[in-house]
């Protein structure tokens, strides 16, 4: 067994931030973090648009951006907790830019400020269409200095271990839940590793694979969500998948879909038909510029309406100059595929980007269960609601990771190593034999989702995906009780959970509201808490 202080998995924005402030904090603690691909793949390293902060308070204050916050949530947002990060956040995007992260600058040298959908003051800081790509260089380059920190790729963190492992009984109404550490593949050696710690922060990220088309890397496969399930910690509102409005359409599919970012449209560019004809204001005033969850269904109904395999971005009529200084990755992409931004327009497709609910957490990021905490995309922590705001994600994850190092430091002292964590067991398994059973079953998966539990749902739909999940699940666990475990079967079991997660969710909720839209209750109705305890 492998002892260490604080165990962080996940090396995107939430938990290198963690870990930077932990190690900085307390340079006498051992902090280990797992990735499990290379330390820089990461729904992070991704984030084109740019982080959301009040930053020019002449004309911004916290209240406009609360209200863009609560708005864009339809209700659903804990007020408590959009107030802590709107105010917070602020310090910590000035603590980045402390250790390295560079934002744009305008002409008069304060910082270039974006504007995206739902917000209603320019508010978005942001490096050219490579945000998360600058902030994690930065963030790997500010951890790399620190002597009690370190970082472990290529390792896959399979189960978190709680008093189950020990052999006790354990339901979702057990009280006083502990978790221990993790076990872990070592994919070099391939090899399973316990590795026991006092504290143990999950900062997973999202879960963008379980659909077809996702701007989420092959990394985002709900992991931390579904070992918390499987821990019978408690998660929130998983139904609330947003759907970015506009991916490149690439007739040729990829995985994941290149994303067209929000701040293109921030810019200027407009959401037309393939004909030409605009057509958003058919269903908001806020035209091209509604919030995500407005805009997504609206191209979603036009594509029907149409028969369209997509919709398109018109910004022929932008600023070349000031398009190709901010979007120069947007446009290279573009050309790579024949079009030219300033001449064609740019077809597009909504696509699944991020999942606001998750980990259930509180205003220090502590989960349900003790010495466990969370942070980033793998939470709801409350700041999103039903529909997320664009930009405030890395925002919210950079505000837990500080609220969870001020609490840490605080308890760290009083709580042990449990070294009484046994061994993982691998009896009775043996190599699995034929990768075709877990590549069809992602495939079947994929199909599930994508048909029948995207931007509109119904109740027929989600029975449906109900029945063909349940079948899934079980050949998948027949598999994982079997077979030697693998990063491929771990993430298809993952991804099945989250998958079911979701549709359960979603079939819970007799209403439409926000990101969840479906054609039997297409009216909000009351409030319903779907926790699972
Ligand atoms: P991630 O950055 O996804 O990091 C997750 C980490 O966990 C990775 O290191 C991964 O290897 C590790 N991990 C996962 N599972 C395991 C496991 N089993 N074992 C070990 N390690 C594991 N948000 C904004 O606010 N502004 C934007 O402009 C923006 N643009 C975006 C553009 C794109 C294309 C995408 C995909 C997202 C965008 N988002 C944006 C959302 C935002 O990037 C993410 O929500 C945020 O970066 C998540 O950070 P995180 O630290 O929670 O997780
Ligand atoms: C984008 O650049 O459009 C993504 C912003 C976000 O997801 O917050």
């Amino acid at each position: 067994m492998r002892k260490t202080d604080i165990l962080v998995i996940g090396s995107g924005i939430g938990g290198l931030t963690f870990a930077i402030k932990m190690a900085k904090k307390r340079p006498d603690l051992d902090i280990m973090v797992l990735t499990k691909t290379n330390r820089d793949e990461s729904n992070t390293r991704y984030a084109q648009g740019g982080v959301a902060a009040v930053w020019d308070k002449e004309v911004d204050s916290y209240d406009k951006h609360i209200e863009d916050t609560l708005d864009a949530g339809d209700g659903l947002c804990d007020n408590e907790i959009v107030r802590i990060v709107v105010e917070e956040g602020p310090v910590r995007v000035q603590e980045i830019i402390n250790w390295g992260t560079r934002f744009d600058k305008g002409k008069d040298a304060d910082y270039d400020l974006g504007m995206e959908g739902g917000h209603s003051e320019n508010r978005i800081l942001h490096f050219k269409d490579l945000t998360g790509w600058e902030i994690q260089r930065a963030l790997l380059a500010a951890v790399s200095e620190l002597k009690n920190v370190t970082i472990h790729d290529h390792y896959f963190a399979l189960d978190l271990i709680s008093q189950h492992h020990l052999g006790r009984v354990v339901t979702r109404m057990t009280p006083n839940l502990e978790c221990y550490g993790a076990y872990v593949i070592d994919l070099e050696k391939n090899k399973i590793e316990t590795i026991a710690a006092r504290i143990t922060v999950v900062a997973t990220g999202g879960a963008g694979q379980i659909y077809k088309a996702t701007t989420n890397p092959t990394i985002a496969t709900g992991d931390g969500i579904a070992m918390m399930y499987r821990m019978k910690g408690r998660l929130a509102n998983m139904e609330f998948v947003q759907f970015h409005p506009t991916s490149l359409f690439n007739p040729a599919g990829e995985n994941p879909s290149f994303l067209i970012s929000e701040a293109v449209r921030g810019f200027g560019a407009i959401l037309k038909s393939k004909e030409g004809e605009r057509f958003m204001k058919k269903y908001d005033e806020r035209g091209s510029l509604a919030p995500r969850d407005i805009v997504a269904r609206a191209i979603d109904n036009e594509m029907k309406m149409r028969g369209d395999d997509f919709v398109c971005l018109d910004c022929t009529h932008l600023d070349q100059e000031g398009f190709l200084n901010h979007f120069p990755t947007i446009y290279e992409k573009c050309k790579s595929l024949g079009i030219d931004p300033f001449k064609d327009m740019i077809p597009v497709v909504p696509a699944a980007h991020y999942i606001c609910g998750g980990i259930n957490t509180n205003e220090m990021g502590a989960t349900s269960v003790l010495n466990l905490y969370a942070c980033g995309e793998c939470t709801c922590s409350g700041l999103h609601g039903a529909n997320r705001l664009a930009s405030n994600s890395l925002l919210e994850a950079m505000v837990f990771a500080h609220r969870i190092h001020e609490e840490v430091g605080a308890r760290i002292d009083q709580v042990k190593i449990n070294d009484n964590v046994p061994e993982w067991n691998a009896k009775g398994t043996s190599e699995p034999k034929e990768m075709v059973l877990i590549t069809q079953s992602l495939k079947e998966l994929k199909e599930i989702l994508s048909s029948y539990v995207g931007i509109v749902r119904s109740n027929v739909r989600l029975k449906r995906a109900q029945d063909r999940l349940w079948l899934l699940y079980n050949e998948t666990e027949k598999l994982y009780t079997t077979s030697v475990i693998s990063p491929q079967l771990c993430e298809l079991r993952n991804l099945i959970t989250i998958g079911h997660l979701v549709t359960t969710s979603a079939a819970m909720r007799k209403e439409s509201r926000g990101l969840h839209f479906t054609t039997d209750y297409p009216d909000k109705q009351g409030f319903l808490d779907n926790t699972y305890m």
